[in-house]
């Protein structure tokens, strides 16, 4: 109830008050059409806990309507060393639990604490924002899947992208698998995944993982031209290109044709209707 006044109200509920962002390591700000997301923990490299995703899928939730892009980045010298370390201890994260715990839980109540972290990554792809993930130094686990969560990587020469997860006996579970497939071909998300290596700024740039790489004293400039073309085109023009885009894999040419069309003539409508 109060949470349906707050956002009534065009405000946050508590959950993702600067200040209850800042207990978990993270920032939210909002300037006109563009609105920001910084992990904010670098003296432990913004690593992870399910705060972080449930807070991010809150931020989701509650983005405002005039939001168009979204930038993702991580304060310090890392993006993210992904999930926190002390989640495979006894004690756990205080508060959050351990996978210890989690182990004796009924499995359906822990998948469904996955689904409701992954729900902190699946916004990225909503048709009405385009998301920015701004990297730089390690992106690791869940940070490489939260930068994989973002339609478009913009990366510091520094940057190593690692799956550690199977090193760890883990699959990566926070959505970053698919869209890894789709940008660089299932062989390479085996190589890049069944091996845990690293995955340098060269590398990356060359098989579509990042957009481009920058100098690190460069990345917020290259953010900032990027949001700038962004915001360069018709909003309404730009969720319904990217719901196109977003469904042409799964459809037949057929069928995407028949999509543009439905697309089109509402486009057509609402400029000359
Ligand atoms: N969880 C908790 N704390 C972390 C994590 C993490 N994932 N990563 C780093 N830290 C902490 C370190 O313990 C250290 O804390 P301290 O200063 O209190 O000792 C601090 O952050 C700085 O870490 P360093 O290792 O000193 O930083 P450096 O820049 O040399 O190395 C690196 C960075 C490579 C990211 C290293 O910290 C590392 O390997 N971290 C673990 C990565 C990892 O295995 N993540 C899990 C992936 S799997 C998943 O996400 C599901």
């Amino acid at each position: 109830m109060a949470e349906a006044q707050a956002r009534q109200r065009g405000g946050y509920t508590e959950d993702v008050s600067a200040e209850r962002l800042a207990e978990i390591g993270l920032r939210f700000e909002v300037d006109g059409e563009v609105a920001t997301v910084t992990l904010d923990r670098p003296e432990k490299r913004n690593a992870q806990t399910f705060a972080t995703w449930s807070a991010l899928a809150r931020i989701g939730e509650n983005l405002p309507e005039r939001v168009r892009v979204v930038v993702v980045k991580g304060e310090g010298p890392s993006f993210s060393a992904g999930i926190d370390l002390r989640m495979f201890t006894a004690e756990g994260v205080p508060g959050q639990g351990s996978f210890s715990a989690a182990a004796k839980s009924e499995d359906a109540d822990f998948e469904q604490r996955i689904r409701q972290a992954q729900a902190g990554f699946l916004w990225l792809r909503r048709p009405e924002i385009v998301s920015i993930a701004a990297v730089q130094g390690h992106a690791i686990g869940a940070g490489f899947q939260l930068a994989l969560s973002c339609d478009l990587r913009i990366v510091a020469d520094d940057v190593k992208f690692c799956m550690k997860e199977p090193a760890l006996g883990l699959v990566p579970d926070l959505t970053g698998t698919k869209p890894l497939v789709e940008l660089v071909g299932l062989a390479k998300a085996i190589d890049i995944c069944l091996t845990a290596r690293t995955v340098h700024a060269d590398e990356a740039m060359r098989i579509g993982l990042a957009e481009s790489v920058v100098a690190g004293g460069d990345l917020e400039r290259a953010v900032q031209d990027k949001i700038g073309q962004l915001l360069s085109t018709n909003r309404d023009a730009a969720a319904a290109t990217k719901r196109l885009l977003q469904g042409a894999q799964a459809r037949t040419l057929e069928e995407q044709s028949v999509a543009e069309g439905i697309e089109q003539a509402a486009r057509i409508k609402a400029l000359f209707g």
